[in-house]
């Protein structure tokens, strides 16, 4: 096919100065068109970019039809490339040295006036741009984020293809997988009071993949999962899924990297350096608080449970005796705060479900005036401003509390207090692999262990029994971090039967229980089951971190809202009696 389509010769936003005088043929929509009296011009935008047109009265009948074009009409124009006047040129635009002059000009489809204006920067409502979205994809901003991500995907396809690995697709009936979220569930007809669940990620088939020998697989796999949503979530989403069989966890990494590298490389013209820093599970939440660290900034979270021993602070000795921790983050230069805004930090942290967050200020001479510095020792204040490395004009904050959940809240208040602070820079790539997650994580509700990825991650120690410590046993896992978002999350997996069913007894999980949840992908792996491992990445959120948006839904064609619907199609609907019939379904009276 040629380039443009046989309607066309270029695309509008390809002309340059070094078409002038070549005769061209444009086609596209009407971005702007403006009557000086007679002459008119036109903004004509296509896929490629803008280029004006100008339609003269002199000698032709362009100007006749270009007094009829609106906003969104289709157009097809012929004419002449020919330098704008000097003073006349735009250097905004790439197509801003030159103009059209139309000699012919063919509407050739009408439009309603659009519901907002398809230009950049408008502040419309995303409900409004939600449900015209085939309009708001005209916007330049919104068209080249999906361009992007169209590009993103191929330099995907082509490493993972030079390497070896195979795109295969996998069931969306399916059955349901055990990633953690509710599934969506189909009905099915054939089998009335059935249902397939749509997959949450294609991780036990792109696991039986490798059982069947196909050992390097990847696809760009649409997961589907009910969830709360939020900016950086939505109900179905892509995910690269890649699984490689004979490969040790070096080769994830490296791969992975590749990947990236080559991403910035051929999508942002920059180079990455690789190979990316790691850091432990462990050291990631005593630091930062977080399983997603944003290393773009200091303010790491400072223990000072032993320094505060003996402390005479109520809410301190509290958590230290309850065999808890006090953990203090510093704010450089927090000193300027006002009362409301220290007050509006121990809002957030109440927000969060603490008791509340203690501050002070370290004051020229080293003291630090704070509500609680009066039940506080000489010694014990500097001790504080020395762990923290405070200098007088910080602010100190100090969360007390049960240790896990104190390093979460100060690892929240750390991300917060940074971005508002202004001390995160916007001009960095901050990878970072998370290695060693603990295998099991306790469910104080249901007094059981939990599978922290998911029950068929190969533990670090290979004989290992858990039956003692299970807390401490480490998965081999990796999460890929960039700029505290979590992009990927991975692990080799369990190949060996008796490995799998240690973890098994760990959870509670009987070899009953066992086969009937996971009966036709256990069976598999009993075939012949090679050492593999893999990862899934989040496309939608790579995607998002690398053209700057602050949503997934920006780099999504047709996303769905907060409350997971479709403001365009109006899904999800209610349906036909007679469907839900044929369904063998009865739906429960609702209460809105
Ligand atoms: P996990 O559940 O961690 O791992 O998901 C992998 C990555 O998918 C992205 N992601 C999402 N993106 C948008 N909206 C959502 N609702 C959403 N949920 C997850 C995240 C996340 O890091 N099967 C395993 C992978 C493996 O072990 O190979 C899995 O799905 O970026
Ligand atoms: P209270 O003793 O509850 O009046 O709290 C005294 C001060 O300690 C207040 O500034 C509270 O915000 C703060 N505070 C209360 N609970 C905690 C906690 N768990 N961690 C840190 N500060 C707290």
């Amino acid at each position: 096919m040629t380039p443009y389509g046989t309607m066309r010769t270029h695309g509008a936003g390809t002309l340059r100065a070094t078409h002038t005088d070549e005769t061209v043929t444009l086609a596209g929509w009407v971005a702007k068109r403006r009557d000086h009296g007679g002459v008119v011009f036109l903004d004509l935008r296509d896929r490629s970019g803008t280029c004006q047109v100008v339609a003269n009265p002199e000698g032709n009948d362009a100007v006749a039809a270009a007094h009829d074009v609106r906003s969104e009409y289709v157009i097809k124009v012929t004419g002449t490339v020919r330098m704008r006047p000097v003073g006349m040129r735009n250097d905004q635009l790439d197509t801003g040295d030159i103009e059209v002059e139309a000699q012919h000009l063919e509407i050739l489809s009408a439009a309603q006036t659009p519901p907002f204006l398809v230009e950049d920067g408008i502040d419309t409502d995303e409900t409004i741009r939600l449900k015209h979205r085939y309009v708001d994809l005209r916007r330049p901003e919104l068209a080249k984020r999906i361009q992007t991500r169209a590009k993103v995907t191929s330099v995907m396809r082509q490493v993972l293809e030079a390497n070896g690995f195979l795109d295969i697709e996998t069931p969306m009936l399916a059955r349901s997988t055990p990633e953690g979220a509710r599934d969506f569930l189909v009905p099915s007809r054939l089998q009335p009071g059935e249902f397939y669940a749509l997959p949450q990620s294609p991780q036990l088939f792109k696991q039986l993949l490798m059982v069947a020998g196909l050992e390097r697989y990847y696809q760009i796999a649409r997961c589907f999962r009910d969830e709360d949503l939020r900016a950086d979530r939505q109900p179905e989403f892509s995910q690269l899924d890649i699984e490689a069989s004979f490969i040790s966890d070096e080769d994830m990494y490296a791969l992975n990297e590749e990947i990236m590298a080559a991403l910035w490389r051929e999508v942002l013209g920059q180079e990455l350096s690789t190979p990316f820093p790691r850091m432990t599970y462990a050291e990631s939440m005593r630091r930062f608080g977080t399983d997603k660290p944003d290393v773009r900034f200091g303010m790491e979270l400072v223990d000072l449970t032993e320094r505060l021993a003996g402390t005479e602070v109520g809410v301190f000795r509290g958590a230290i005796d309850a065999g808890g921790s006090v953990i203090a983050i510093c704010a450089p230069d927090g000193g300027t705060m006002t009362r409301k805004q220290f007050d509006g930090w121990v809002d957030f942290a109440k927000a969060r479900g603490a008791k509340g967050l203690a501050w002070g200020v370290v004051e020229t001479n080293g003291s630090l005036r704070s509500p609680l510095s009066k039940f506080m020792s000489p010694d014990e204040i500097v001790a504080i401003v020395e762990a923290c490395a405070a200098k007088p004009g910080d602010a100190i904050f100090f969360g007390a509390g049960e240790t896990t959940v104190t390093q979460a809240l100060m690892g929240a208040v750390r991300n917060a207090m940074g971005a508002e602070l202004g001390l995160i820079p916007d001009d960095q790539w901050a990878f970072l692999w998370i290695t060693d997650w603990p295998l099991f994580e306790w469910n104080a509700d249901d007094n059981r262990w939990e599978a922290l990825h998911h029950p068929f991650t190969r533990p670090v120690e290979p004989g290992a029994t858990f039956a003692e410590h299970p807390g401490e046993a480490l998965g081999i896992c990796y999460d890929l971090v960039l700029n505290g978002v979590e992009l990927g999350s991975g692990s080799l997996r369990i190949h060996d039967a008796q490995q799998q069913e240690a973890v098994f007894t760990t959870l509670g999980i009987s070899p009953e229980v066992a086969q009937e949840r996971f009966d036709f992908f256990l069976r598999g792996l009993s075939y012949g089951t090679p050492p593999h491992g893999g990862i899934g990445l989040g496309l939608d959120r790579l995607v998002m971190l690398m053209v700057g948006a602050s949503s997934i839904r920006d780099v999504i064609a047709f996303p769905k809202t907060k409350s997971g619907d479709d403001p365009m199609s109006s899904a999800p609907s209610p349906v036909d009696h007679a469907q839900l019939t044929d369904l063998g379904l009865r739906t429960l009276p609702q209460t809105k």
